[in-house]
């Protein structure tokens, strides 16, 4: 996957395609919503409505290589380099708001997406560029739930597979000529007309529950009970927690999905706690300081407070500015403006009556955080000195500062804190002396097991799709249970089915997926570098060592390429990769972090160790892709 996750990467520049996505109706949609005051209604929809909406946009681009350039309101801009890509992406888009509806007074939500491809570079963070303009013209004229392309993309797509064209017709648009529009759709959708007519009427009726790009939904989510045990216990008891977990192994859904769903069929507790999420990845700029950690999480409690229409004097409390007002500090020193951050926040949880639970997801960005701080600051080492703590950039002490906080006894006693944390984090954790995940209790995940897992194939469609015998093992057994890669695929087969106008899987469906998936190159490097990425520190910092990770699970693949169930000897490994120098320590270090994430399985047979990549799709690609070759020269 490539580093989606980056806060700003360079906007592209030269020939980029835009896309523009716009909420339809907002305004009425605003005023339909309940509450006496324009306010609450507003605070209503941000959370019930733009918040979920914000979510699948910004997930659907997570997946792509396309870059926010920013929100419009009621909308993104988004570029990209790839025009094909940027189609696909509002396809997604799209799908996605079909098939997982945000319901509204109003029906379920609906937007409108244009794009335009043509030349334009960025200045400072955004565009001036009538490239852009245009794409928003396009945008304003497309129909609802439709994405609609300039000629220009529409000529970059036109072979693009799977996707289908046709003329919108010719618009006036303000300020141009008027113009020839393009309504672009999958092949496969239900909507596009020419195509539903041929299916039985039952078969076109299936939606696709399976969407690897977002947090598992009502439908998919699967398993995981001793974690949402241990989350309830933690919960009750207000002990501050870490859910550990590779990259899409299924932090967020644990929390969005699982928890919540046992949280509303238990009132009692539902009504003593008060959830409110923080996304780490959402903290914009290119540097963050204090203010905008502090700022993030006061926010999102106001918002939710405001939005459940608890605490009246909110916005007495609220009062953020006057943590950030010169005049506040006597001291000015870290030590008082973490004092003033625990008042708030402990008067805000106050103000709801109930415990307090902060979800901060993707924590671990921290790590990302504090090094570049790190690096601006060397650049500019006088900036510390003059500054007050809220526009000092986060860093260590930052932190430690935090660790305080969360040891606090009487805090404890009013929130909880839940982070969502990939396993590197401890290593950096450690290195840095951060200090801060000894005082949560953890909490891991790894691959649903087997039960679970195929729970995830069979219900979502049950009664409307059924598996041949063994295909179920067999999807089981590839996927070793992967959560991710279970939606990527059945996403892929269910796919397949609907086009067809079937509602049997068979073998040959699996397969037909299994064999794109391990042979089609670039096609699918991106599911398959999520599986392998972030396994340790030194992974995420050092593109060198990243490579000797990788190359190591290369190496496994190949050795075990004619062995029985692909298991190979640790002397066969320490021996290889001694031949090209990598020193054993090295070698044990790597493994050992291999197999506590569980990329990599490890078993004994008399008294010696063996190994071998714990998903059996993940080894066929590293073989038939030959990237033991890429890796061993
Ligand atoms: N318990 C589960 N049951 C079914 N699917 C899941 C489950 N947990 C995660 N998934 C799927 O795995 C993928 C990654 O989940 P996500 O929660 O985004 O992971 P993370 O937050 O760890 O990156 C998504 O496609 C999601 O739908
Ligand atoms: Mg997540």
């Amino acid at each position: 996957m490539p580093e989606s996750t980056e806060f700003r990467t360079p906007l592209p520049e030269g020939l980029i395609t835009v896309l523009f996505t716009d909420i339809v109706d907002s305004s009425r949609l605003k005023n339909s919503m309940e509450g006496d005051t324009a306010a609450r209604r507003d605070a209503k929809f941000r959370s019930q409505i733009k918040e979920p909406h914000d979510k699948i946009i910004l997930d659907c681009i997570k997946e792509s290589r396309g870059h926010k350039v920013k929100s419009t309101g009621d909308g993104y801009l988004f570029t990209f380099t790839d025009a094909e890509e940027a189609v696909l992406c509002a396809l997604k888009i799209q799908n996605v708001f079909r098939v997982n509806a945000v319901n509204t007074p109003l029906g379920p939500l609906q937007i409108r997406i244009g794009l335009h491809t043509g030349i334009a570079s960025p200045t400072d963070d955004d565009y001036v560029a009538s490239a852009v303009d245009k794409a928003a013209q396009i945008q304003s004229q497309a129909t609802p739930g439709e994405v609609f392309v300039s000629h220009e993309t529409c000529a970059l797509v036109e072979r693009l597979k799977g996707v289908e064209i046709e003329e919108a017709g010719v618009f006036d648009l303000k300020g141009l000529d008027s113009q020839k529009l393009y309504r672009v759709s999958r092949s496969g959708d239900a909507q596009s007309a020419n195509l539903s007519t041929s299916r039985s009427p039952v078969v076109s009726e299936i939606q696709n529950p399976y969407e690897f790009a977002l947090t598992a939904n009502t439908k998919t989510f699967k398993g995981r009970e001793l974690e949402i045990q241990e989350l309830l216990e933690s919960i009750a008891t207000g002990t501050h927690t870490a859910v550990f977990g590779l990259q899409r192994m299924g932090k967020t859904s644990l929390i969005e999905e699982g928890l919540r769903k046992e949280l509303e069929s238990r009132s009692e507790l539902n009504n003593s706690v008060f959830v409110v999420k923080i996304d780490m990845q959402r903290l914009g700029g290119a540097q963050v300081m204090y203010r905008d950690f502090v700022y993030a999480i006061i926010e999102g409690l106001v918002e939710k407070i405001s939005s459940l229409g608890l605490g009246r004097n909110v916005q007495n409390l609220r009062r953020t500015h006057d943590i950030f007002n010169p005049g506040q500090y006597q001291r000015g020193d870290r030590t008082e403006f973490f004092s003033v951050f625990a008042k708030l926040l402990s008067g805000l949880s106050d103000a709801t009556h109930r415990r307090t639970v902060l979800f901060i997801d993707e924590f671990s960005e921290v790590r990302k955080v504090i090094e570049r701080n790190k690096s601006a600051l060397h650049n500019n080492p006088s900036r510390t000195s003059k500054l007050l703590p809220h526009d000092m950039y986060i860093d260590v002490p930052f932190i430690h500062h935090l660790s305080s906080l969360l040891k606090d006894p009487q805090l404890k006693k009013q929130i909880t804190f839940i982070v969502t944390v990939r396993p590197f984090i401890s290593e950096y954790d450690e290195r840095e002396g951060l200090q801060l995940l000894k005082l949560m209790k953890p909490i891991t995940l790894y691959h649903l097991d087997e039960k679970a897992a195929k729970r995830l194939i069979t219900e979502p469609l049950s009664g409307q799709v059924t598996y041949d015998r063994g295909t179920v093992d067999y999807l089981y057994w590839l996927t070793a249970g992967h959560p991710y890669l279970l939606q990527f695929m059945l996403k892929l087969i269910i796919d397949k089915i609907i086009r067809e106008g079937r509602s049997r899987v068979t073998s040959q469906d699996i397969k037909a997926v299994e064999e794109r998936m391990v042979t089609e190159g670039p096609a699918f490097d991106a599911p398959f570098a999520v599986l392998i990425s972030d396994y340790s520190v030194d992974e995420v910092t050092h593109p060198k060592e990243s490579l000797l990770g990788k190359g190591l699970l290369a190496l496994i693949a190949y050795l075990g390429r004619d062995q029985e169930e692909a298991w190979v000897l640790s002397h066969e490994i320490f021996d290889t990769l001694e031949r090209y120098k990598i020193p054993i320590g090295k070698t044990s270090s790597l493994l050992s972090q291999l197999t506590r994430t569980k990329i990599v399985e490890e078993a004994s047979v008399e008294g010696t160790l063996k190994y071998r990549l714990s998903i059996p799709l993940l080894r066929q690609r590293f073989l038939r892709q030959n990237l033991y070759l890429k890796y061993f020269r």
